[in-house]
């Protein structure tokens, strides 16, 4: 069933203007990921997402693609970012079959809480290994056919479909510490820093990398691991937001529209923090 569009996107985007473009995306069978995904075949693109879980991975292809009429997306279960082959193979089978990659979303993530004690070497190897060597793997693995999709449609700040664009999906609790993440936080500041690099060495090329930092979205698989459920029932966690409200899906979605589409052109090397302004107030995530 075909999900209302007020869902994951809001009205102001134009149809069509990701037509003839596509979208890699890891992690895409999670909630955040598949919203942003969502978003832009809406909008005209075809898709491949990747995913850990064959089936949630197909079935949430199946129904990203009901988004428009004669969308094309693919998805690809089994996959693990964390073997460079996996990503290899994933990529291979997207260019075939849609015929390149415009756009990529590295938004492979694994997470739980745990103090430091409680954390076993592997523990926090694993965590490194999905989230900072998942998101280089995704960018290796589609480098070439960026820097291919922003030559052929080059970055003048004047030309309305630009490719070769990355967003590493990250999170801000790097900026201050947070307890029982430290795995998490070190995970992510290493892929800012991924991202930190790839914007300075290929934006000479005209592709951009930026980072979108999610902050407490309702409804993710994210905050089911990680959310306090007794302050979350009374609404209490929700208001220590400074907007006073936890965010949705659509508002990553739609950040990840605003840097893939023309009105990012000029963006490269940011970290784009959705979060209510969260993690600038003490506690309140
Ligand atoms: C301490 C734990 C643990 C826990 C696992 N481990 N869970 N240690 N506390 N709660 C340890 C294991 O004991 C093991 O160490 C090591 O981690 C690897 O665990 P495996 O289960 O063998 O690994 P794997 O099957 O690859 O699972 C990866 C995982 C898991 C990350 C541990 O949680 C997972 O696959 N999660 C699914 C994806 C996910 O987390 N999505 C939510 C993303 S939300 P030993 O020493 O025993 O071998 C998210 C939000 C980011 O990322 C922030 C947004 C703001």
């Amino acid at each position: 069933m075909a999900v209302p569009r007020a869902d994951y996107l809001s009205p102001v985007w134009r149809d069509g203007i990701f037509e003839n473009k596509v979208v890699f995306c890891t992690g895409g069978g999670g909630t955040i990921c598949s919203a942003q995904v969502r978003a832009l075949v809406h909008l005209g693109a075809n898709a491949c997402i990747l995913g850990r879980n064959i089936e949630k991975t197909e079935k949430m292809a199946r129904s990203i693609a009901t988004a428009r009429k004669g969308a094309k997306v693919i998805g690809i279960g089994g996959a693990d970012v964390r073997k460079i082959e996996s990503l290899e193979q994933a990529v291979e089978r997207c260019v075939t079959e849609l015929g390149g990659i415009d756009y990529v979303i590295a938004g492979a993530a694994g997470n739980f809480l745990s103090p430091i004690a409680g954390l076993s070497s592997n523990a926090f190897k694993t965590v490194m290994d999905i989230d900072t060597i998942g998101s280089f793997n995704t960018l290796k693995a589609t480098l070439p056919h960026l820097l291919a999709s922003v030559k052929k449609s080059p970055n003048t700040g004047t030309n309305t479909s630009t490719g070769g664009r990355i967003i590493f999906i990250s999170a801000s609790f790097h900026f201050t510490g947070m307890p029982l993440q430290t795995h998490a936080s070190a995970a992510k500041a290493g892929v800012d820093a991924i991202m930190a690099g790839a914007a300075l060495e290929y934006g000479p090329y005209g592709m951009t990398s930026n980072v979108i930092t999610p902050g407490p979205i309702a409804g993710t698989e994210g905050m089911a691991r990680l959310g306090d459920k007794e302050q979350e029932s009374t609404g209490a966690a929700q208001r220590r937001n400074p907007l006073g409200r936890y965010g949705t899906v659509k508002e990553i979605a739609d950040g990840t529209v605003y840097l893939f589409s023309d009105t990012g052109s000029y963006v490269n090397g940011e970290v784009l923090v959705i979060d209510g302004g969260g993690w600038r107030s003490p506690g309140s995530f």
